[in-house]
């Protein structure tokens, strides 16, 4: 059975383990394995996610039968007061992450939800996120989208299962595009849900 619960530093070792195993397929194609490692510790290493913890990200971590096999991460878009955060009503999915054996079977749909009823419960209305399309995976990947961005927007294609479309399935609506976000042709996808509407 899913469970989905908010962990801190002790799931660290679990939330490593899962990055490790999604990243070697996830990005296999465009990272170098001494790009991966570097980028995996510059966001996974034990220093990295305690400063994370500390600094206002929340870790949720799925288990079936006691096995982790999936995490996530958010926090209110702008965290740098307490004050920010109390009255935070935009919170920013940073993190989402399912073993790739257990990955089609409702774990990635069971953390959204969950963190869309902890964003609800903190008094949040939106939640916001970017997909990067690094690989190819969508028609707006190896183009110049300037000048007609939202043309390209409502022509989207899907060409290879990018996870914009898993959360389009959980609700969530493309609202914007950043061309060349991650280089040339490499554009990160804008997507915002209401939890409240
Ligand atoms: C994307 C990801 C989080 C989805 O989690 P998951 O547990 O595999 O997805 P679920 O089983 O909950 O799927 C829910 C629905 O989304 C669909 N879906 C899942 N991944 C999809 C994808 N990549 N493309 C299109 N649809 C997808 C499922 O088919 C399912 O549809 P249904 O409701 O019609 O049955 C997971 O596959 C993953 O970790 N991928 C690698 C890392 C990644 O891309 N992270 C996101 C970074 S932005």
């Amino acid at each position: 059975m899913i469970i989905v619960k908010k962990v801190g530093e002790e799931s660290i070792p679990a939330i490593q383990e899962l990055a490790e195993m999604t990243w070697a397929i996830a990005y296999a194609a465009i990272l170098p394995p001494q790009q991966m490692a570097y980028m995996l510790d510059l966001f996974y290493s034990t220093t990295a996610l305690q400063k994370q913890m500390q600094g206002g990200d929340r870790f949720i971590l799925a288990t079936d039968n006691n096995e982790p096999v999936g995490f996530a991460s958010y926090s209110p878009k702008e965290c740098h007061t307490e004050l920010v955060e109390v009255l935070s009503k935009v919170y920013r999915l940073h993190k989402i992450y399912i073993d790739p054996n257990q990955q089609g079977k409702g774990i990635g749909r069971a953390l959204v939800a969950d963190l869309e009823e902890r964003v609800r419960e903190c008094g949040g209305l939106t939640i916001t996120l970017g997909t990067d399309d690094v690989s190819d995976q969508t028609s707006l990947s190896g183009i110049n989208l300037y000048p007609h961005i939202w043309e390209h927007l409502a022509n989207i294609k899907n060409l290879k299962r990018h996870p914009y479309e898993f959360y389009q399935k959980q609700g969530y609506v493309i609202v914007g595009l950043m061309p060349d976000a991650n280089g040339p042709g490499k554009p990160d996808i804008l997507m915002a849900k209401s939890v409240v509407r």
